[in-house]
């Protein structure tokens, strides 16, 4: 067993615990053996305290509000100015979706890259441009546009003024799978870098092997020519239910290919509410304009009120009961929200059926809390404006 004595020698020149050191050595003992690890813990134990861990460090790390005031924003190396406000390069792991505000300086192009996730963005001060391979749209605050993974990618800004974007991906989600996978241009001319990933695009027969390829090749076609942009001029609010004006941005319903993800707009009224409801999946909603707060809780009278101003994000945790409301009496607040609702949120209802992970109060209680929605009066719908 030259192993374990080499390691016990080493214990003693650098002073490692001599109780960890026999563990060690006798560890490596049984390795230089019988190549089997034992332990005195069952299975049972074992899968037990990782899952209790996993949710300790999962609730340790999980943010109601993250305000504007507390993100740092740093220059990159892709030449932009961000600053994380939930994500794993910022210090807070999370599982479906990060969020990362940007900047792009006055004549400023940044270098191109393209990873096996995709992006959403939200357009929220001054005009820009993006590249998304072959195609160069130019945005203004409002704009919302779709990333796609595997897509060449750069931005530029050729205005006098800071243009700031905020951007919302699925990197959490596909890391989770280990095929998150990053890769920089730098300054190289589009015409020199590698396509796509390829795929075969057909092959004769009716065996389970040509109907995948077949399946897989019309999906991957499907994706790569979705729609990437919703011009802020474009856009149509329409009353809700609950309470509030909402419009789609960013949907499979508009023509987007996207992983899930998802972006809408509601709009809430002076003084008033959304009414109260739940669902599977997380909510992230983005401050555009306004402030007030939100009630989130594990049931409808047990949370907390959060207080919120513009610039800020909110994160409704799954299936929490939540209701925002507008505390300005005058001005109305504008929040975008962002799901991965085709398929994240869709699967864990499939997963979690017969349980209804969408829940709402019953009619009477849902009229009370967003009042007369014909005494709203909604002002004229104006581009937003950072700061
Ligand atoms: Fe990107
Ligand atoms: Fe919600």
């Amino acid at each position: 067993m030259p192993f374990k004595c080499v390691f016990m020698l080493l214990a003693e020149f650098v002073s490692f615990d001599s109780e960890i050191a026999t563990v060690f050595a006798s560890i490596l003992g049984d390795i230089s053996m019988t190549n089997i690890t034992r332990t005195s813990a069952s299975h049972y134990e074992v899968q037990k305290n990782r899952r209790q861990q996993f949710i300790e460090d999962w609730r340790n790390n999980h943010r109601s509000v993250v305000h504007l005031k507390d993100i740092e924003m740093h220059r990159t190396a892709r030449g932009l100015t961000c600053g994380v406000y939930l994500g794993k390069d910022g210090g807070n792991p999370v599982r479906t979706v990060d969020a990362a505000a940007h900047e792009i300086d006055p004549d400023t192009v940044s270098t191109i890259h393209r990873h096996s996730w995709d992006a959403v963005i939200l357009c929220i001060g001054g005009s820009g441009w993006i590249e998304i391979d072959q195609a160069r749209i130019d945005w203004a605050a409002g704009d919302s546009i779709h990333v796609p993974a595997w897509s060449w990618h750069r931005h530029g800004n050729e205005s006098g003024n800071i243009a700031r974007f905020m951007s919302f991906s699925s990197e959490p989600f596909v890391d989770i799978l280990g095929f998150a996978i990053l890769e920089d241009g730098g300054n190289t001319p589009l015409s020199q870098l590698p396509g796509y990933p390829g795929y075969t695009p057909t092959t004769p027969g009716n065996d389970i092997y040509a109907r995948r390829i077949r399946r897989l090749a019309a999906d991957q076609a499907e994706h790569r020519h979705g729609r990437l942009h919703t011009s802020w001029n474009d856009i149509e609010f329409r009353q809700s239910p609950r309470g509030t004006r909402t419009t789609f941005l960013l949907d499979s319903a508009l023509g987007y290919r996207t992983s899930g993800l998802t972006m809408a707009m509601f709009e809430i009224g002076p003084g008033r509410a959304q009414s109260m409801h739940r669902h599977s999946g997380e909510a992230w909603l983005y401050v555009v304009e306004g402030h007030g707060h939100s009630f989130i809780g594990a049931e409808v009278d047990q949370g907390e009120n959060y207080q919120w101003n513009k610039g800020d994000l909110i994160v409704v945790d799954h299936y929490s009961w939540h209701q925002h409301f507008n505390d300005d009496p005058t001005m109305t607040a504008k929040v975008v929200r962002v799901h991965i609702l085709d398929t994240l949120l869709n699967t864990m209802n499939a997963l979690c059926y017969p349980m209804n992970l969408l829940e709402e109060p019953p009619d009477h209680i849902r009229s009370k809390q967003t009042g007369d929605l014909s005494t709203i009066s909604w002002p004229e719908v104006q581009r937003p404006s950072w700061p």
